[in-house]
């Protein structure tokens, strides 16, 4: 009989296609979706996968730590992919609290109740943990970000996932809990929450309005299409090493100015509009508080070990977000009405 996975989080953006990979992939494994539905979950992610015998929602909040014992003394989950968490850097400097109940917290019960289900015996278990390269810091002009950088988190957001990966590091080192992390850059693609920069990008764009680049535009991210970050995750869920970190990144880093120009000008080319009009949008606004300057991951463990590398050309991942966007009208409009738009006047002053 194939494995019981838990993942989390897998209605929001990246967990719903980890969700697809792994429900496609393994007919013989059962997908277990844990996921509070918070204003990032979005159960018409999974629309194509729901009613696959071997996929299963549950709903529920990893706070909850008494809801989680019973999971998973009912289930016995063999893995534990874990990617619930609170996401975005903006909504942390507004309001740490909930980043740290959830990505602190939440992780913790967590790696409890795994622990008090597995009692020792790890053979054939793993806890995955979904973090990101924001726990590294920021980096000057040159370097990269590599596995044994040291830990350097600047905001509440990265502070809560760095924490969170010290604890699954404490459980795998007191417990022998095994486990594996990875770091990632900033993921892009279809279904990503459009508080984020390249889908609210594409969302103004297409609306017309003004396309807000905080401080000079010259902050840098390294830029990964999520499927190759699904991937990712799945290739470690099987063959990476327990106690192990592997750091995850496209290869593709842009000044935010250089990415918005790029998306300007396939925005116009997709929407027919004059080359140069969505350009015009531009508008440069107050900064980020503690704006971490630039990320850039080494990936090269990863590639030397496992033997991933990223499959698609920035241009053609761009292309084929922004064309998604365009063609699920639907899926933007439900998500940026109600609560987005009040989340948008607070955030950009409008
Ligand atoms: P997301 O915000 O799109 O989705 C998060 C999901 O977690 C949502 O479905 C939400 O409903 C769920 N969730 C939130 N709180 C919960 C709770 N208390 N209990 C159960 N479910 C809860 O996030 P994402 O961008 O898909 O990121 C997924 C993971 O990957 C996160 O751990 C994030 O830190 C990490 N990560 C993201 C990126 C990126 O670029 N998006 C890069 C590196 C790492
Ligand atoms: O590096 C991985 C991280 O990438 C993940 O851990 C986070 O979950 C994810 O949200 C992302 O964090 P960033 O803060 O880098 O992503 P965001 O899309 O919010 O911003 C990307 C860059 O664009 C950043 O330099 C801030 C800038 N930006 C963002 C927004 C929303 C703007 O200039 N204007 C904006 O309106």
């Amino acid at each position: 009989m194939g494995k019981k996975i838990l993942i989390t989080g897998g209605a929001g953006f990246i967990g719903s296609h980890v969700v697809r990979l792994f429900v496609n992939k393994y007919p013989d494994y059962r997908i277990y979706n844990l996921d509070k539905l918070t204003y990032a979950g979005n159960l018409e992610n999974l629309k194509d996968v729901e009613d696959r015998p071997n996929y299963t929602f549950i709903k529920g909040d990893i706070n909850d730590a008494a809801f989680l014992d019973e999971l998973f003394a009912t289930h016995r989950f063999d893995g534990v992919i874990h990617l619930a968490a609170e996401s975005h850097v903006d909504r942390s400097i507004a309001d740490p609290l909930a980043f740290i109940n959830t990505n602190i917290i939440g992780t913790l019960n967590l790696l409890n109740a795994a622990k008090d289900t597995w009692q020792g015996d790890g053979e054939g278990k793993l806890f995955y943990h979904v973090s990101t390269d924001e726990v590294y810091g920021s980096l000057g002009e040159e370097g990269f970000f590599v596995e044994t950088t040291p830990y350097d988190p600047r905001s509440p957001y990265s502070a809560s996932k760095a924490s969170s990966d010290h604890l699954v590091r404490a459980y795998h080192h007191t417990y022998g809990l095994p486990v594996v992390i990875s770091n990632c850059s900033n993921n892009y693609g279809p279904n990503q929450f459009p508080e984020k920069l390249i889908p609210l990008v594409i969302n103004n764009i297409k609306h017309n309005k003004p396309l807000p680049i905080y401080g000079d535009g010259k902050y840098t991210r390294d830029w990964l299409w999520v499927i190759d970050h699904a991937e990712a995750i799945e290739l470690i869920f099987h063959k990476g090493k327990n106690g192990e970190t592997y750091n995850i990144g496209g290869n593709n880093e842009r000044k935010n100015i250089e990415l918005v120009h790029t998306l300007c000008d396939i925005m116009d080319d997709l929407l027919g509009r004059p080359a140069g009009t969505s350009r015009q949008l531009i508008s440069f606004v107050k900064d980020r508080p503690g704006h971490d300057r630039r990320y850039a991951i080494d990936a090269a463990k990863l590639k030397n070990e496992l033997g991933w590398e990223p499959t698609i050309s920035p241009e053609e991942g761009l292309r084929l977000t922004a064309q998604w966007y365009l063609a699920n009208e639907q899926w933007l409009n439900n998500v940026t009405s109600g609560a987005y738009q009040k989340y948008y006047e607070l955030q950009y002053d409008v």
